[in-house]
Order: C-alpha cells, then structure tokens, then sequence
C-alpha cells in the first residue's frame, strides 16, 4: 500500500488521535491575556466499518478544545461517545445512518436516534454541551472532553434541541428552539438562564416539517425563518434515502418569518415572504418599529447537497448556489419584510462581539468559500465586514488552508468593539495538521499573531465557542 490519497486525508478524515489536554507547539507570540478555552465541534468520523456516511451531516461528533493562559497552549480532542457508537461498535456493524442497510437502520432509528453531537459546543453554567439539531444535549467534560452522557436539562427538553443556542446579555440567557417532528411538527422553545432552571417556553405548531437550522434573538423576540425546505416525512419516517432527499425544495412556496415576544409568545406575529434559505445569522436588534436581521442568505437549499459529501471541503462551492451575507429590515406593524446584498462574496459563519449581541453593532466575521475552479488559486479568508460603512477586510490564508468560523474574543477593558482576538482553527494540508490561528481583531489582514499547533488534525468544525478562564 502506497500513502495515503489526499482524499483519505483532507478536512474530513477521520480524527485519529484523541487525548485529553497536552502541551501544544506556539508558533509566534501568544498574547499573554488570553485566558480560556476554545471549544470546537465538528464531524470526527464520515465512515463506520470501512462504509462512508452518506452526508457529513450522519458523522459521529468530535469535540477538540485549546486551552490558552500566559502565553501557552494546551489541547485536546476526543470522539463523542454516544450510545449509538458504543452500542456500533460493541456489535460490530453499522446500526443508525446510511452506513447500514435500511432494515437495519430503520429498526434502529425506530427505536431511537443516534446523538452524534457534531454540530456546535456551548457553556451553560460552567457545564459543557455538544449538541445535534435531532436529539438533546451531550454533557461533556471540560477537564478531558470525555463523554459524560446525553441530558434533556432535568426533564426540560422535548424532541430534538437545536445546535444553535443564542445568548441575550439583557436578559441574561441562553435561548433556543428544537423541533419534534410528528404527524404534525411543534416548535418547541428554550429560556437557559445563566442562574437556575432550564424552562421550555412555549410550543407551537408548524405549517409544515421544515430543516430549521438557526433562528435569532433580540432583547425581547425570538425570531424564525422558515423557508420551504420541507422534510419528506416518507423518507423520514422509513429511514429511506438517499440522505440528501430526506429535505426538499419548493420553490413555488413561501417562506414564513415568526416574531415570537418572548414575555407574550401567545402573541407571535407571523407572516410570508418569498422563498430564499438561510443557514446561519449573525445578529439581530430592535430598531423602532422594525428588527434588523443580518445573515447569509441563500436563493435555494441546494447547499444542503453540496455540504453533504464532505469529500468535498477545502474544494470549492462545487454547483451548489451560494449565500451572501444580508441585512433584512422586519417591519412589524406592516408585517413585511425587505433584504438588502451587503457583502456579495460567498461567505459563511459569522460571529460578532459577544457583548453586541442582540444589540447594534458594527462587525462581523466570516469566512469564505472560493468556487470550485478557484481552489489552488484563489484562497480561502478570513473576512470582517464593517456593516455601518460596508468595508471589508480579509485575510487569505496560505495554499490550500481551511479555516474555521472565526470567533472573537474581547480583550479585557477594551473600548473598541473590534479591539480583541479572532480565533481560527484551520487545517493545513501540506502537514495534513491543524492549528488555531489567533489574529488580531482589528488588524485581521496582517495574519496570524501566533499558531498553536497540533500535531494530528482536527477534522473540519461548524461551530464552537471561546470560555473565558474563571
Ligand atoms: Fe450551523
């Protein structure tokens, strides 16, 4: 056997070493005052027994972290072990995804779901939780990341809980939604206050079994786009694939936006526009009458394909139609809707200061995804946006590096918004190794202040979060 193909290799190989927190090699200078962890989640596995998945969205979780305090860096990385991996492997044989034949894996998913946790880690409470849209939290340990077992918040979650919480500083909270489909499916939503009980809020009935991936908040509203990416519930219900068809496309349809006060939910204001998809928002606020909603916006769901081969990441946009990020004005009193292009370049994942959410701001950070015949030759960035003036601002990583949703990091008693730290964790090909790169808030384009490196890689990661050292 020759060496490994660089297919076999790639952001999406199987993690291969798991270890608790280690010493990691600091390239550059590490800024002394960055004291925490960074929390990432992602696919860890996109095969079982030697089959592959058959979109990265079946992979079984991975859950990797760099600890930072006076200039050095610890890291560590580790498998979710869920019930269904363990029960897997302890027979042998692919149960749950597509990797089974569909005997097996309806059997299976009649029975339950497999809680992968590949999609997003949260802090609630000084407890660690990787999270699934499908299935309940994953309670992980933050002194090695090892499983510690899937929680439903003391008998507060119903169905599944979506992997994008949102925190409100003026209410002092984490929100989130998670959908139970049914005969019909319900919208269930979430208060995590940062003190006491987890309380589902209210649920609500949906028009029809939509992919819901995010939703946003605002100090007093909770807000959804559904768009017509409609589950086929046959499919579903039988475990009938391929993958990529379990959710359709109806361009002919509305999408539907709720604003849900979140003291009166009973008083949601609802109403239609037209059909577009989006994955991921940035942030929202009040503003008058209106809410101002940013996000990547997409003309239709055919990423939902594209993603799903993660073959594919590091290498383009392939035919998928791509997003740009937007600015929507919701006004409530008209009940209509009106999105303006801010930034026109393919982007995705962005984050903002954590103070600003839910309230005006000014920056955002995003990565960026080339076309397909650019990879070689037109490199992936790291990109902030000034909303208020739309300047931009990038930074080109070397080759072919894939970098992760930047997450920025405030520096203590700073007076500028943009005055921090972006995080990074990138996979770099040539070492078929990844690193965090931190780089400088407002001075992204001058590159990387320091790289810690592993030295294994950390398959690609959707989402994650930065835990300030207590
Ligand atoms: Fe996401």
């Amino acid at each position: 056997m020759g060496a490994p193909s660089i297919e076999a290799m790639g952001p999406a190989a199987n993690l291969t070493r798991e270890h608790g927190f280690e010493p990691l090699r600091v390239e550059g200078t590490l800024p002394s005052e960055l004291a925490g962890t960074l929390y990432r989640q992602g696919p860890g596995l996109f095969e079982l027994f030697g089959t592959a998945y058959q979109h990265v969205f079946e992979a079984d979780g991975a859950v990797s972290a760099v600890r930072l305090r006076d200039g050095e860096a610890w890291g560590a990385s580790r498998l979710v072990q869920s019930e269904g991996l363990l029960e897997e492997r302890r027979r042998g044989k692919a149960l749950y995804s597509f990797a089974a034949p569909w005997w097996r894996r309806y059997w299976s998913n009649h029975k339950q779901n497999k809680n992968t946790a590949n999609t997003n880690v949260i802090a609630w409470q000084g407890r660690i939780f990787g999270l699934m849209e499908a299935c309940k939290p994953t309670e992980i340990s933050p002194e090695d990341l090892s499983t510690l077992g899937e929680t439903d918040l003391g008998e507060v979650i119903l169905g599944g809980f979506s992997a994008h919480p949102h925190d409100n500083p003026k209410r002092k909270a984490l929100y989130n939604f998670g959908l139970e489909y049914d005969r019909v499916t319900n919208l269930h939503l979430y208060e995590l206050p940062y003190k006491g009980s987890a309380r589902r809020i209210k649920s609500f009935p949906l028009p029809f079994p939509p992919m819901l991936h995010d939703f946003m908040v605002t100090e007093n509203y909770l807000l959804f786009f559904l768009s017509p990416a409609k589950l086929q519930i046959f499919r579903g219900l039988f475990s009938i694939g391929p993958w990529n068809k379990l959710f359709q496309w109806d361009p002919n349809a509305s999408t539907e936006v709720f604003v849900i006060p979140i003291d009166r939910p009973d008083e949601m204001i609802r109403f239609s526009t037209e059909p577009f998809y989006q994955w991921h928002f940035s942030n929202a606020y009040e503003h008058g009458n209106d809410i101002v909603v940013d996000y990547v916006r997409y003309p239709d769901f055919s990423t939902f394909g594209a993603l799903g081969d993660g073959s594919k990441f590091g290498k383009g946009r392939g035919k998928a139609r791509w997003g740009a990020f937007h600015r929507a004005r919701l006004n409530l009193q008209t009940r209509s809707m009106d999105s303006q292009l801010v930034w026109d370049g393919a982007c995705e994942f962005p984050r903002v200061h954590p103070d600003k959410l839910t309230q005006e701001y000014r920056y955002v950070w995003l990565s960026t995804e080339p076309l397909k015949e650019e990879v070689g030759k037109v490199p992936h960035s790291l990109l902030r946006i000034d909303v208020k003036s739309g300047d931009v601002v990038t930074h080109d990583l070397d080759g072919n590096e894939y970098p992760s949703e930047p997450v920025f990091v405030p520096k203590d008693g700073a007076t500028e918004e943009d005055e921090g730290y972006i995080l990074s964790l990138v996979y770099e090909p040539d070492s078929h190794t990844s690193y965090l790169g931190v780089y400088d808030g407002q001075d992204i384009n001058a590159g990387a202040l320091a790289k810690v490196w592993f030295d294994h890689h950390i398959p690609v990661t959707f989402h994650g979060n930065w835990v300030p050292a207590t």
